[in-house]
């Protein structure tokens, strides 16, 4: 069976959930705070290594102002409550996006839990938070050309082992399986880099509404599927592209 190691989702529709039921915004995000948690959890059960969620894109910064502070709150409040859960499941926090631009209290509540889960070698759940792709592989450029114009590297050295080096996502495998909710077919600026040769599953249903039932059927469909990397079948072994 096709292995399985590494899991992304663009966790979308929360806001239309809550208006379909004539419910605030906010009210859908509580929801698939609720669903995530539940993702994790069974992630990890089911021996997954790696899973990242797009919990919050540099885009997102321009939704009303009232919607980004729920957000941020609702962030908070999970990795307060949720932190000690992680560590007793073995299971690893860690973060990639641009947390300068968060408040300090939210990036504290991060460090803390970056901290308590560090040496935990379970599923590692990695959140994207004010993150973006384009925003990550610009910096890894201006990294590269700092380091071409202080004379540590040669033009002819940078390759795409130095660029995904200088990423946020360098220590990770890339994603083998991006899974989006609610019907829309879009990256939205999410791991444009290391989704290259990722599989995709899009499911109609509202991420308030996704259960592990659907991820479990994601999941499956991602092992009947045959991956090639751009190559022929007969070349394949079980090599990875993975860096
Ligand atoms: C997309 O729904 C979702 C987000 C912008 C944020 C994702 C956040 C969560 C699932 C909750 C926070 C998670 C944790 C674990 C604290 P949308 O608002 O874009 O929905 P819409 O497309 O229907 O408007």
């Amino acid at each position: 069976m096709k292995k399985l190691n590494h899991v992304a989702i663009i966790m979308d529709g929360n806001g239309r959930w809550a208006q379909m039921r004539n419910k605030p915004r906010a009210f859908g995000h509580i929801k698939g705070a609720r669903v995530a948690k539940k993702i994790i959890t069974h992630a990890s059960d089911i021996g997954l290594k790696y899973l990242t969620l797009y919990a919050f894109s540099s885009e997102n910064w321009l939704r009303p102002a009232i919607e980004v502070s729920f957000l941020m709150k609702l962030l908070d409040r999970y990795l307060k409550k949720e932190t000690e859960n992680l560590f007793k499941k073995n299971i690893k926090f860690s973060v990639i996006g641009e947390l300068e631009k968060l408040p300090m209290h939210i990036q504290s509540s991060i460090d803390y839990a970056k901290n308590r889960t560090r040496d935990c070698t379970g599923l590692e759940v990695c959140f994207a938070i004010s993150y973006g792709s384009r925003q990550e592989i610009t910096n890894a450029v201006k990294k590269i050309a700092t380091q071409v114009s202080n004379g540590e590297v040669q033009v002819s050295e940078i390759d795409e082992v130095m660029l995904n080096q200088n990423l946020m996502t360098a220590a990770r495998p890339d994603p083998d399986l991006v899974i989006r909710t609610s019907g829309e077919y879009r990256l939205s600026n999410f791991l444009m880099w290391q989704c290259a040769y990722s599989e995709f599953f899009f499911s109609d249903t509202l991420w308030p509404d996704f259960d592990t039932v659907e991820f479990d059927h994601a999941c499956n469909s991602y092992r009947s599927r045959h991956r090639r990397f751009g190559k022929l079948e007969s070349a394949i072994h079980a090599e990875s592209i993975n860096y």
